[in-house]
């Protein structure tokens, strides 16, 4: 921290009002950064976190109120504005080029005038990578990066463009632990340099885990700012949700049924053409949930890509109900009653332009009731989406709003409540509740469980090792490619599940 900026916050935003039709996203916020501090902003979903950053970031202007920085009032027309005055954001969804290398992505986002050669651009790669841990290498293409790489990349961007203030929102949904712990030491090492960091999450542990202070948001409007030592697990949670939380969930003993999922000695090819998955076998029975544990890129997206027919099976089977769905289309295995929910929403959960009631049949458009003839019935498609905006608790301000406006944790609540809706029998959850608020969370886990009871098989591949450890009957680790072994959740420990992700074998597999 420099002499002239003790005291003096690096951002002070005072009063800000942004109206979207039908709500009001920021309600005379009041939001302040030191230099020098990690300000952790939490509230529930669609609570106006990301609203509040977007306009400090220039990509909203305010209705009312005004944004300081350094003192200095300012104006921020738009990211380049935010850039110069030393602002950086790391979005929910990432904004990279995927055809593109990490140097070139770096060197696209470049607003200053002179030239720079990708050979400076990888020398500074290297640099920061050194400096920060980042550990990337500036010839990859994004594409081939997994996604806690392309946040570093994020990352790596905003310190290359000379950030003092960087926004992350919710860095960690998307990590594994480990990840998230890289990640956290990277933050810290910037606060340690003086750097402001605004850190929006869900996850009340990382609060108490990075920041100094936090600032909980609340339909719109500031409910508090306290430091982090006035604050516990349970008051955070109530001024997020203006009740009481409870934290742990009732699980009834699994009764598993029929096989309904059969997969035999899957190959799948990654990317970059190795294999990513090698050979795995497993069966999921009704009534049953398999978890899958493992750090990110270990091959649980391909594996699932491949069940769910997105992506080619070099070898091997996959069986659903008995029947052969190897290489079949991602239409055809749905209509057998498969439910997905994709970890990458905005690429496969939903369509960003179209409406959210549109959405809301992406799966069944086709079938009646939806369908009439040679067109769509609107009114029953309306029904549908105003039954899952009020049973999933969607804020929305009408199911005619794009499904790329809601806020990151509505969308999930809509895709989730799709694909239950159609009571399939197998349902593939991908990080289900990455993004939620703890009520949406906790909901989210309880229909999961309700589901299985109703006698749903359930393959849940989840970053998240406390949401394992909670749903799961048996927990398959996978690590480079494969089963590294299968284990009932009563039977290990978070630690020694923390092993087997690193390729440990601890356990004999149970069946
Ligand atoms: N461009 C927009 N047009 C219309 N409404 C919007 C727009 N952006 C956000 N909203 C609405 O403003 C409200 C606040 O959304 P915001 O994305 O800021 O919430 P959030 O706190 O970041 O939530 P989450 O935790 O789910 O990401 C929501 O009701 C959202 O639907
Ligand atoms: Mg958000």
């Amino acid at each position: 921290m420099t002499q002239a900026s003790q005291g003096e916050p690096l951002v002070r935003m005072e009063g800000i009002v942004k109206r979207f039709p039908g709500v009001v996203a920021n309600d005379h916020v009041d939001f302040d950064l030191l230099p020098g501090e990690i300000h952790a902003l939490l509230g529930e979903n669609g609570a106006g976190k990301t609203t509040l950053m977007n306009i400090l970031y220039g990509l909203y202007q305010p209705d009312e109120g005004e944004v300081y920085v350094k003192g200095r009032k300012v104006k921020i027309r738009n990211p380049r504005d935010a850039l110069r005055l030393g602002i950086g954001m790391v979005h929910q969804h990432f904004l990279l080029v995927e055809r593109h290398t990490v140097a070139e992505n770096l060197a696209l986002g470049y607003a200053r005038s002179q030239v720079n050669p990708l050979n400076e651009i990888r020398d500074r790669i290297r640099e920061f990578s050194r400096k920060y841990h980042l550990d990337i290498d500036p010839d990859s293409y994004i594409w081939q990066l997994s996604v806690g790489e392309q946040q570093k990349v994020e990352i790596m961007k905003a310190l290359y463009e000379g950030a003092e203030i960087l926004i992350l929102d919710e860095p960690t949904s998307v990590l594994t632990p480990q990840e998230s712990n890289e990640l956290f030491s990277i933050i810290k090492k910037m606060r340690d340099e003086g750097k402001g960091i605004v850190f929006i999450t869900h996850k009340l542990a990382e609060v108490f885990a990075v920041a100094d202070r936090v600032t909980v948001m609340r339909k719109g409007r500031v409910i508090g700012t306290l430091p982090i030592k006035d604050a516990s697990r349970e008051k955070l949670a109530r001024m997020m949700v203006g009740r009481e939380v409870i934290f742990t969930i009732e699980k009834k003993p699994s009764r598993p049924g029929k096989p309904v999922l059969e997969v035999e000695n899957l190959v799948v090819l990654g990317d970059r053409g190795r294999e990513a998955v090698r050979g795995v076998s497993f069966t999921v029975r009704e009534n049953e949930i398999l978890g899958i544990a493992g750090v990110a890129g270990n091959g649980q997206k391909e594996l699932v890509h491949a069940i769910v027919g997105l992506r080619h099976v070099k070898s091997g089977n996959i069986r659903i109900m008995g029947i052969d769905t190897t290489n079949k289309s991602p239409r055809e295995i749905a209509d057998l009653g498969v439910g997905h929910i994709p970890e990458e929403r905005l690429k496969f959960g939903i369509v960003p332009n179209m409406s959210v009631a549109e959405n809301s049949i992406l799966k069944s458009y086709y079938k009646p009731p939806y369908r009439k003839g040679f067109s769509i019935d609107y009114s029953k498609v309306r029904e549908l989406a105003e039954d899952l905006i009020k049973e999933y608790n969607i804020v929305v301000p009408t199911p005619d709003t794009p499904a790329k406006l809601l806020s990151g944790g509505n969308m999930q609540k809509l895709i989730v409540g799709r694909e239950l809706k159609r009571k399939p029998k197998l349902i593939i959850a991908s990080n289900p509740t990455f993004g939620l608020d703890v009520g949406a969370t906790e909901y989210i886990r309880e229909k999961l469980l309700y589901e299985r009871d109703e006698g749903a098989a359930i393959l849940l591949v989840s970053g998240d090792l406390d949401e394992v450890m909670q749903l799961s009957d048996r927990i398959a680790v996978m690590f480079n490619g494969e089963f590294v072994g299968i284990v009932r959740p009563e039977e290990v420990t978070v630690e020694e599940i923390g092993l087997m992700m690193s390729g440990v074998r601890l356990k004999e597999a149970v069946s």
